[in-house]
């Protein structure tokens, strides 16, 4: 049973207080959290402070253990992180990269076997074109997708994905997505999604989770979370909420809520 436990966690950076305190809600198997909030919140941080690569208060437990008590090879096997900023142009190509990633995890595929899975992986991402072109040669979409293909060489049990879509089209959005879905569904897997686009965690997610100013503000299914309330509140924005098949929420955008105080907030709302 795949499980994720996530307590508690508080990052400083000198004397700022990035995260608070922050615990998200237990994912199981196929369980796919949203994580949303505005800019500097602190959605990268708690990514990071998951993935072990930031150092933080709290526990990070998956299948019942802490981090600490999997072994490193074990713990990154199982646990694919795809940061912020997509891979930086180079003279590499993206096969290369596909190569040595997994040399430097340790999976163990044939080479037969590993071929075999990146062609797969290239396939679901139509990257073949581009398996070849240096990284300096690619638009920025395309290395977004060869980011999340580094991802999914391991076919992790948990994938984090730090705003996997941002620097995508509309079509690609919805592809890489669906991957992520798919994989979550037929292996019983979990993800967290960093993500700005609400209508996108809306569609995909089980769970949302909202942080501002380093505090988890809001958790819960879609349509709890996703409130005309705590659009204005956290978001500063104005929008109306519709409902739409399976009881899923509709955000209509208005105007952005400027120069506003918790009090005009209020009276507005
Ligand atoms: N390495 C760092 N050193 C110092 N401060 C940092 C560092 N990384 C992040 N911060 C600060 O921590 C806070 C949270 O940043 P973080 O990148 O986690 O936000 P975010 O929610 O991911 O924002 P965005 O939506 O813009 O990606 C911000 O105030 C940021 O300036
Ligand atoms: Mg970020």
């Amino acid at each position: 049973m795949i499980e994720l436990s996530v307590k508690d966690i508080s990052v400083h950076y000198g004397k700022n207080c990035a995260l608070n305190n922050v615990s998200l809600p237990t994912l199981r198997a196929g369980d796919v959290l949203g994580l949303l909030g505005p800019n500097a919140a602190g959605k990268s941080t708690l990514m990071r402070a998951v993935t072990g690569a930031q150092n933080h208060k709290g526990t990070v437990q998956l299948n019942g253990k802490n981090r600490q008590q999997h072994k490193q090879t074990d713990w990154h096997n199982r646990v694919a992180f795809m940061p912020q900023t997509p891979p930086q142009g180079s003279a590499l190509k993206p096969i290369e990269l596909m190569w040595s990633a997994t040399r430097s995890l340790g999976i163990s595929f044939s080479d037969k076997q590993l071929a075999g899975h990146i062609e797969s992986i290239f396939d679901a991402l139509e990257l073949n074109d581009f398996a070849m072109k240096p990284l300096d040669a690619l638009s920025g979409g395309k290395r977004q997708l060869v980011g999340l293909a580094l991802c999914m060489l391991r076919q992790p049990q948990v994938l984090l994905l730090d705003e996997p879509t941002s620097a995508l089209d509309l079509y690609w959005r919805m592809v890489v997505l669906d991957l992520v879905a798919e994989h979550v569904r037929s292996t019983g897997a979990i993800a967290i999604a960093a993500l700005h686009d609400i209508d996108l965690a809306v569609r995909y997610c089980s769970h949302i989770a909202i942080i501002d100013q380093g505090k988890l503000v809001a958790a819960g299914a879609p349509a709890e979370v996703i409130t005309r309330e705590n659009l204005a509140k956290i978001y500063h924005i104005d929008a109306d909420i519709t409902f739409g098949p399976n009881n899923l929420p509709n955000v209509h955008i208005n105007k952005p809520l400027r120069g506003m105080n918790n009090e005009t907030l209020n009276i507005n709302l």
